[in-house]
């Protein structure tokens, strides 16, 4: 019986010891040169990345990841594809388990990517699912342990939409042992099922209505698009959002060495300020650069069954 391939799916479908590793990982692939002994892929890997819909930061990253691990990558736009004209996700994951190492996939409904990976025989890579961006989050918290160090016990303030991104800030907080605060208008709150998941896990996640609440004294300050791809009541959420824009007054409030981060891509002037994009807390650009490191350290993972360095697994 063949075993089931390393998946990267989300952050709460792994374990603490897991996650360190892979972050381990990417610090250290950061910080070489060269690809370090033992983060290697398999001589030749090729990833095959779909897109449901569009991306730049992460199509370029992950094709840059595999080239400088010395393996490749096939970018296919679902439109291009068999896929587009009613093949099925199955049988589109049973083809290419035949051709390539690994699959990222980019798509809509979450059940989507789920049904990939069970009919994958190689490892299947979450790159945004409307529930979902967990390599954004692991960037994230590597960029944050960067400027602030451990983050463990830390405070993060999330203002906005409770979105995809939100949820794996969530899952986030309950594998590394820090605080998520969340501040939204009552319609665009998180979900019930993902409070109660990370109530049992003994999460610290606090929901709130008021902004001001949210980032008072946090060690940083997160926010995202009000209008997510594939969203469609969009005059709605921008008038209940406008109370949500991270400016410099609702930075003042949070610690004074506090960082910002935004996902990217920004809409400039609605979920935040110019101000603060381009302010001396902003940390957005090495947020979007560690994507890069951080899937790295995802590929070597998933392409090596699940296995890194002893070094980077024992921390
Ligand atoms: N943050 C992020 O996933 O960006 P893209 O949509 O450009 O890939
Ligand atoms: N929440 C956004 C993230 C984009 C990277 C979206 O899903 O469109």
């Amino acid at each position: 019986m063949p075993s089931t391939p390393s998946h990267f799916l989300d952050i709460d479908a792994l374990d603490t010891r897991t996650l360190r590793a892979i972050l381990d990982a990417a610090a250290a692939l950061k910080k070489a040169r060269k690809v370090p002994k033992g983060l290697a892929v398999p001589k030749g890997a090729v990833l095959a990345m779909i897109f449901e819909k569009p991306s730049t930061r992460t199509r370029v990253s992950f094709e840059m990841a595999m080239h400088q691990l010395g393996g490749a990558a096939i970018v296919l736009n679902a439109q291009d594809m068999q896929l587009g004209r009613g093949e099925t996700i199955g049988d589109t994951a049973r083809v290419l388990s035949r051709y390539v190492d690994a699959i990222m996939l980019r798509t809509g409904p979450h059940q989507g990517l789920l049904d990939f990976a069970a009919y994958a025989d190689i490892p299947v890579i979450n790159a945004l699912t409307a529930r979902s961006h967990p390599c954004q989050i692991m960037a994230d918290v590597l960029t944050f342990e960067e400027h602030k160090g451990p983050i463990k016990g830390r405070v993060v303030a999330w203002i906005g939409d409770a979105n995809n991104v939100a949820t794996s800030w969530v899952h986030a907080a309950a594998r590394f042992g820090f605080t998520v605060r969340i501040a939204s208008p009552a319609d665009f709150g998180p979900d019930q099922d993902l409070l109660a998941w990370a109530r049992a896990e003994g999460a610290q996640i606090e929901v709130m209505e008021d902004a001001r609440a949210a980032a008072k004294d946090a060690d940083c300050i997160v926010t995202d698009t009000w209008v997510s791809m594939g969203d469609k009541d969009v005059a709605a959420r921008k008038s209940a959002l406008e109370p949500f824009r991270v400016d410099e007054a609702l930075m003042a409030l949070a610690k004074p060495d506090a960082i910002f981060m935004h996902c990217l891509p920004a809409h400039r002037g609605d979920e935040v300020t110019d101000a603060v994009m381009d302010g001396p807390q902003s940390v957005v650009w090495d947020e979007a650069e560690n994507r890069l490191h951080a899937q790295k350290a995802i590929l070597v993972w998933c392409l090596n069954k699940g296995r890194l360095p002893a070094r980077a697994a024992a921390k």
